[in-house]
């Protein structure tokens, strides 16, 4: 569940702010990478935030603030050539829009809205393969808002990369034990996820051999066995019928050791992906 600070800013726990950090390592890979691009054949390459965010979140249970998305890729050096920052709330807009005034107003754009819409009716037309430009994407959303529909259009261009934190949780909790999942949570589900053949499956009933009990064998799939890390490979699969190389997904946990998010990386760069699958596997060691 969110929760929100006097000033309406989000207050996040110990996996945001890890998530915030591999963000930044990740940002400053592919400015790396593009900054040396820029020097053969490439354009302009830009960071677009789809769900921006409030700028500085506050620390749950500290007197401190953190820098959110927008800062750490504005704060990414080699710089990139431009910003874009979308978010919903009219609150968080007026916030973004202040950091205008403390970066180069000109390579800030601003825009409210759904990030689906404005990704694919704005952004996605003005930064084509011809032109030489390239950019990157965070989707990084409370719950289940980005559209499976906005990825393939983002993966069809062949010059969006996309970090993705997925919502496992988002996905879980409209998954009923007892039964399976109506049209309507069918329909939701398809929207993310682009294919619902996955939930037959996990509602399957037993088989035969399943229920002999003589026979020592792994349960099968089912809804009671469905574990997170098996959904965030499912999701990593289907990004893989869209982007060429994607990253293994990195499972982020909240205090409580639950499992709420996934994050990896779909883009058109073997190297980007590398260096990704290096970030998670150094993170993943320190957890340990
Ligand atoms: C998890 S927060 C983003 C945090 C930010 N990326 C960061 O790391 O600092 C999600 C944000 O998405 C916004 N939001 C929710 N639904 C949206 C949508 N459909 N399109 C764009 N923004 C949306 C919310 O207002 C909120 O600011």
């Amino acid at each position: 569940m969110s929760q929100f600070g006097s000033e309406g800013e989000d207050i996040i726990g110990r996996w945001s702010e890890e998530k915030l950090e591999l963000l930044t390592k990740y940002l400053k890979a592919y400015s790396d990478i593009m900054n040396k691009q820029k020097q053969k054949w490439l354009k302009a390459y830009y960071y677009i935030d789809a769900f921006a965010g409030s700028v500085q979140p506050k620390a749950k249970d500290e007197e401190r603030y953190v820098d959110g998305s927008p800062l750490r890729a504005l704060r990414t050096q080699p710089g990139f050539d431009g910003y874009w920052f979308i978010d919903v709330s009219q609150q968080r807009i007026e916030r973004l829009e202040r950091l205008r005034e403390e970066f180069n107003y000109n390579s800030i754009r601003i825009r409210q809205g759904d990030c689906n819409e404005i990704l694919r009716n704005e952004v996605i037309p003005q930064i084509t393969r011809n032109s030489k430009q390239r950019a990157i994407v965070f989707l990084d959303p409370y719950g289940l808002q980005v559209e499976w529909e906005t990825v393939k259009a983002l993966a069809n261009t062949r010059t969006f990369d996309i970090f993705v934190n997925f919502s496992l949780m988002g996905v879980t909790r409209l998954l009923r034990r007892d039964s399976p999942p109506e049209r309507t949570v069918r329909e939701q589900l398809n929207k993310v996820m682009g294919n619902t053949d996955w939930i037959d499956q996990i509602y399957q009933p037993p088989t035969y051999s399943q229920l002999n009990l003589f026979e020592e064998q792994q349960p099968s799939l089912s809804r009671d066995t469905l574990g997170t890390e098996w959904l965030a490979s499912l999701y990593t699969e289907h990004l893989r019928e869209l982007f060429p190389y994607v990253s293994r997904p990195v499972i982020m946990t909240n205090s409580t050791n639950a499992a709420i998010y996934a994050l990896c990386l779909a883009s058109h760069n073997q190297t980007a992906v590398k260096i990704t699958n290096d970030i998670f596997k150094r993170y993943e060691k320190l957890g340990s």
